[in-house]
């Protein structure tokens, strides 16, 4: 069942308000294994799922190709609900074009300029996100936006509290744009090499952003936790990466007691991948057909991902999603 994901992030929205938090894993989709993996994971688990796709996804497959792989997901599984979701749009342009491919749901990073990597203005960035939020609410699609720069509090890249994000510009931000959902910057970052020191996150704010913003889905970008097992396969079999560090999933529940909607996941599933493809070749080396190792990357992604929805509490979920899809939203955004 395709929804938006405003029907999904709702549901989060509405355990937290009854003490019983849980948060939705949104998981980046590059090709047919990936979203395979995810919906194995998803239906065993019970699971309604965010499935996102990237600017550097949509130009990989094609966007014809990926969009046409989440479809055919969503119509194997018509038991999952599912959000067909933009990760960090740039631009009007390109949200435009999601939406007209079939996307429930996008995102506008107006945090930082169309090159995806200057940092923008306050005053930019509502505008970019405000002009997105009339566009996409218009036709049913939920619209997330950023605020604040990502980047972790210790590893260098950014300069610290400065790039936190501030939850009274947060209050400010909203009220002016009208997302559904913000993705706040809490001392995650993305990639594999996320802390040099201990992982740290700053969870005042997001109890801070939670208070003053009580009916916006808050969202945890960066989120992959890198885990050390899937390190040690990828390093036992040729790789290195030796120094690579990410969220403790310890942490990624705290932040989901003090608030936190949606996490975003997209280098555990590359790891768990990596991982697999390398132990397979080392010990398959004749082996030759991509249906072999990407099996084994499949099953890999499946187990990450399934594990994910149990501690994110996600499992279990599913029945308690509405049936909000872009005919019912667009009802609900026009009343
Ligand atoms: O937000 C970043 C995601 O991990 C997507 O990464 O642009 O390499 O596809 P990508
Ligand atoms: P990771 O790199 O931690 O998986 O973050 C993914 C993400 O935030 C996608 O928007
Ligand atoms: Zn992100």
């Amino acid at each position: 069942m395709i929804v938006t994901s405003k029907a999904i992030l709702e549901t989060s929205l509405q355990a937290y308000k009854k003490g019983n938090p849980f948060a939705i894993g949104a998981f980046n989709v590059n090709n047919m294994e990936q979203m395979q993996g995810i919906m194995m994971a998803a239906k065993e688990t019970n699971s309604p799922v965010i499935v996102q796709v990237s600017r550097g996804a949509l130009k990989y497959a094609q966007d014809l190709y990926l969009v046409n792989i989440i479809k055919a997901g969503a119509e194997l599984n018509p038991e999952v609900p599912l959000a067909i979701h933009l990760d960090h749009g740039n631009s009007f342009e390109t949200v435009k074009r999601a939406i007209d491919l079939g996307f429930t749901s996008v995102m506008i990073d107006g945090s930082l300029m169309e090159d995806s990597k200057t940092p923008s203005t306050f005053e930019y960035n509502v505008k970019v996100t405000a002009e997105v939020v009339k566009y996409a609410h218009d036709l049913g699609v939920s619209v997330e936006g950023e605020l604040g720069t990502l980047g972790g509090i210790e590893d260098g890249v950014g300069s610290g509290q400065t790039h936190l994000t501030d939850p009274d510009q947060a209050v400010e931000f909203v009220e002016r744009t009208g997302v559904d959902a913000l993705a706040i910057s809490i001392g995650t970052s993305h990639g594999a090499y996320k802390f040099k020191n201990e992982p740290k996150l700053a969870f005042d704010i997001i109890e801070k952003i939670r208070k003053y913003l009580p009916d916006t889905y808050l969202v945890a970008h960066g989120s992959s936790s890198v885990p050390q097992e899937l390190l040690d396969i990828i390093n036992q079999y040729g790789g290195d990466m030796e120094t690579a560090k990410g969220v403790p999933l310890t942490a990624l529940q705290k932040a989901i007691v003090c608030g936190i909607n949606k996490i975003n996941v997209d280098t555990d599933i590359r790891l768990a991948a990596t991982g697999a493809i390398r132990q397979f070749f080392v010990e398959n080396p004749k082996a030759f057909d991509p249906r072999e190792y990407n099996t084994v990357a499949r099953k890999a992604i499946a187990a990450e991902v399934k594990k994910r929805m149990e501690v994110f509490g996600t499992a279990g979920h599913r029945d308690e999603v509405p049936n909000w899809g872009l005919a019912e939203m667009k009802k609900q955004y026009n009343s």
